[in-house]
């Protein structure tokens, strides 16, 4: 038995009030078509096929490897959107699955029970509907005496009495092909202008076809997205589902309400999340770390045994055994080694800290290549700007950075190397030497009993 899903697409989104295609608006990081395109494609025994239109270029842009694209101009409703697949599909699969893209809370569970369902039907519809009081502006579900369905009234056309129904429309069905191509040119245009896909609920009731209805037990699967207000909905169950995921899989998350992770971050048993923290994009995390409060870790990998307190970093790798902050930054490129710490009011950009370096208190590494077991001290700055370019640092092994030294790049410091306190060090320093002063020169070359 072939499946078949049509995620429609192409809506402009008007209500969202935005200059962005409304499924590409983001929600725990990821765009809403991309939750609603997962659902689907566990059903789906065919690639599936999404029916565009505003947006369409950005749209296909993002999927364009997982899906077949098709199409819809003008937009006339969601009935006409489906008809623009009619080419592609017809005599080519037993059942069409279609869902809304602004649905992107539907699980993929409950629509393989739709497909089930449908698979035992007589008729040509199963349909997907929810019990809520709140109505969010859905299609009503209208039901006949002996309690099948009859038809369902979009919300701009019910009467006052039809609007009390408790039963919506969460859209997501699946139609017998055979019946679906031929009904779909019966739709008549609403008086809105458009055609209604749920139109043909009521045309298959008139055909005398069974049309079953799945009653879903979830009410947050239906948080379809229409205004920015849905979307921050969506947002909240989305992300807590996030975090239960996380916490089944063996990561603890001291605040839930205020852990805000993106969908498709990993983070390793016995981490610790502290709250108000935000895990986003391609971020990692390995085991038994510490991460937050109040952390914002954008796209960095981070190894295990790591403690991250009140840090914001953004395209950066963390080793094993690595401290940082609190109030450190790692910008792009940062690379710190096992072992490496970091301590309050640090900057790192560009610049590799191999093992074991030490940088306690407010400086600014950029451009840099430190060596092993360094130690920098308080408020010392890589001056790798000379206002046209950046320039690069190379430190070695074992060398020690007296506070509030200026390195001024390019500049190569050798190791076993020291520089004194306030020093502004203006040339290659070689190994085993001490430098010092404004400008700093070499004062004397270092022994071991110097402590090298
Ligand atoms: C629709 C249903 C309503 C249901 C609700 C659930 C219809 C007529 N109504 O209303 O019964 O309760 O969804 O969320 O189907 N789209 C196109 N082309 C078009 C119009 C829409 O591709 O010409 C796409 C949109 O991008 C969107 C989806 O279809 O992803 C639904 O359209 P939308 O305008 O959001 O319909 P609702 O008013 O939410
Ligand atoms: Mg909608």
């Amino acid at each position: 038995m072939s499946v078949t899903a049509v995620l429609l697409a192409a809506g402009q989104g008007t209500r969202m009030k935005s200059d962005f295609p409304k499924v590409l608006h983001p929600i725990c990081g990821q765009p809403m078509l991309g939750y609603a395109l997962d659902a689907v494609e566990e059903v789906s025994t065919e690639k599936p096929v999404v029916v565009i239109g505003n947006g369409a270029e950005q749209v296909s842009e993002l999927i364009a490897e997982q899906v077949r694209f098709v199409i819809q101009e003008p937009r006339l409703g969601t009935g006409h959107a489906v008809l623009q697949v009619e080419s592609l599909l017809k005599g080519q699969t037993d059942h069409v699955v279609v869902t809304y893209a602004d649905m992107p809370l539907l699980r993929s569970e409950t629509i393989r029970e739709l497909v089930e369902t449908q698979t035992e039907n007589t008729g040509p519809i199963t349909l997907l509907t929810v019990v809520a009081d709140d109505p969010r502006g859905f299609g009503r579900i209208v039901r006949q005496s002996d309690g099948t369905v009859k038809e369902i009234i979009e919300e701009a056309q019910a009467s006052p009495d039809e609007l009390q129904i408790k039963e919506l429309n969460a859209g997501a069905y699946c139609f017998s092909s055979s019946w679906l191509w031929e009904a779909l040119h019966r739709i008549k245009v609403s008086p809105k202008g458009e055609y209604y896909l749920t139109d043909l609920i009521g045309l298959a009731v008139a055909d005398g076809l069974a049309v079953q209805a799945v009653v879903g037990s979830d009410p947050t699967e239906l948080i379809g997205v229409n205004t920015r207000i849905h979307l921050s909905e969506a947002e909240a169950v989305m992300r807590e589902r996030i975090n239960r995921f996380h916490m089944l899989n063996g990561a603890t998350i001291i605040d839930p309400q205020s852990t805000y992770i993106d969908k498709g971050i990993r983070i390793g048993q016995d981490t610790v999340i502290l709250p108000n923290t935000y895990l986003r994009g391609r971020t990692e995390i390995g085991s038994r770390c510490e991460i937050g409060p109040n952390s914002l870790i954008c796209d960095t990998k981070i190894g295990n045994n790591c403690r991250l307190l009140m840090a914001v970093t953004d395209n950066a790798v963390v080793e094993d055994h690595v401290d940082i902050g609190p109030f450190a930054r790692l910008r792009k490129g940062a690379y710190l080694c096992k072992g490496v710490h970091m301590g309050n009011f640090g900057e790192v950009k560009d610049s590799t800290l191999r093992a074991g370096v030490k940088m306690g208190h407010f400086s600014y590494i950029g451009n840099a290549d430190i060596g092993a077991e360094t130690n920098i001290g308080a408020g010392t700055i890589t001056c790798n700007y000379d206002g046209t370019k950046k320039h690069p640092t190379e430190i070695g092994e074992n060398v020690f950075i007296g506070s509030d030294t200026m390195l001024v790049a390019p500049l190569k410091i050798g190791k076993h190397s020291r520089t004194g306190a306030g020093s502004v060090v203006t040339k290659d320093v070689p190994e085993d030497t001490l430098v010092a002063g404004v400008p700093a020169r070499p004062i004397r070359k270092l022994k071991e009993k110097d402590g090298n």
